[in-house]
């Protein structure tokens, strides 16, 4: 299988996340294997949103969150629920919409770049997969429209693991 991984011409965000929600489908499709389609994902996104720095994935292991596969930098292996920007979203199970790192309390810092982060749970009826993580140098990067746009991308890999 060919994959062009393009950056997708628009101004409209809407339209970027329809299109980038599309080509999810059409990769996670026929393969339910969680690494191999987080890994996609992660690639697929990376290639697609301009002003990033770092995009994957941390899986819950029963304890809590695991690096699991990303584009970017090394970034921190393990962090707690509740911890950080990932844990908060873990723990409330509500996407975290952060404008400025520096001001949220308890921020973990990975690559010194970030200045704003995405970060969406993973949720499986009542059964916590993980987090999907998104940093960008920019302040303020990520809006609502990130944010419904995200969740949506997020629907897509979590229903692809259930095949
Ligand atoms: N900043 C995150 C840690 C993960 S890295 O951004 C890749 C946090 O505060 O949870």
């Amino acid at each position: 299988m060919m994959f062009a991984a393009t950056r997708l011409e628009t101004d409209s965000k809407h339209d970027l996340y329809a299109a980038l929600a599309e080509q999810a489908r059409g990769l996670l499709a026929g393969e339910r294997d969680r690494v191999a389609n987080a890994a996609n994902f992660a690639a697929l996104v990376w290639h697609a949103l301009p002003d990033i720095n770092w995009c994957g994935f941390y899986f819950f292991d029963g304890t809590e969150l695991v690096v699991g596969p990303f584009q970017g930098k090394p970034a921190c292996i393990r962090i707690a629920l509740g911890k950080g920007v990932c844990g908060t979203a873990a723990a409330t199970r509500e996407t975290q919409v952060v404008k400025d790192v520096n001001a949220f309390a308890g921020h973990i810092a990975c690559d010194s770049a970030s200045r704003s982060e995405i970060v969406v749970p993973l949720v499986d009826g009542d059964r916590l997969i993980g987090v999907w993580d998104v940093d960008s140098p920019s302040i303020a990067r990520f809006d609502d429209e990130d944010r419904s746009g995200m969740q949506y991308l997020c629907e897509i890999f979590v229903e692809s693991l259930r095949g």
